[in-house]
């Protein structure tokens, strides 16, 4: 990712971070939308997921200049979702949903 569109990455990502909660019930409105089998592999309170996620994008967002720290946080966290029953083609699918919110 070249800097421009790290800085680029960076300010927009701010805008959603300003609307955080309402992004991420419109992220998980999306994504259930988009496959609702997913609602199955969520055991826990939405909101406090929707929270952890919007702090997982923005670390990752804020990290875009530090690959050396950022690369072992998103291998743990890779980790932790097979745990979670997430197979690889659902990173598509919570892709587009983030695009589309
Ligand atoms: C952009 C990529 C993703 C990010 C940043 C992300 C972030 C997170 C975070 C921060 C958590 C809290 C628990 C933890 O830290 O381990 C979590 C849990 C979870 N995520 Fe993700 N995630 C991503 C992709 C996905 C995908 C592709 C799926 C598939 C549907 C998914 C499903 C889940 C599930 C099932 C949980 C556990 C919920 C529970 O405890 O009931 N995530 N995610």
């Amino acid at each position: 990712m070249d800097q421009q569109t790290i800085t680029h990455v960076q300010s927009t990502w701010k805008s959603v971070e300003a609307i955080a909660p309402q992004a991420a019930e419109l992220f998980y409105d999306n994504l259930f939308v988009a496959d609702p089998s997913l609602k199955d592999l969520f055991k826990g309170d939405m909101t406090a997921q929707g929270k952890k996620l919007m702090q997982m994008i923005g670390a990752a967002a804020g990290k875009l200049n530090g690959l050396d720290t950022l690369v072992p946080i998103l291998q743990s966290l890779g980790v932790r979702h097979a745990s979670y029953g997430v197979k690889e083609p659902h990173y598509g699918t919570v892709g587009s949903a983030l695009l589309k919110t």
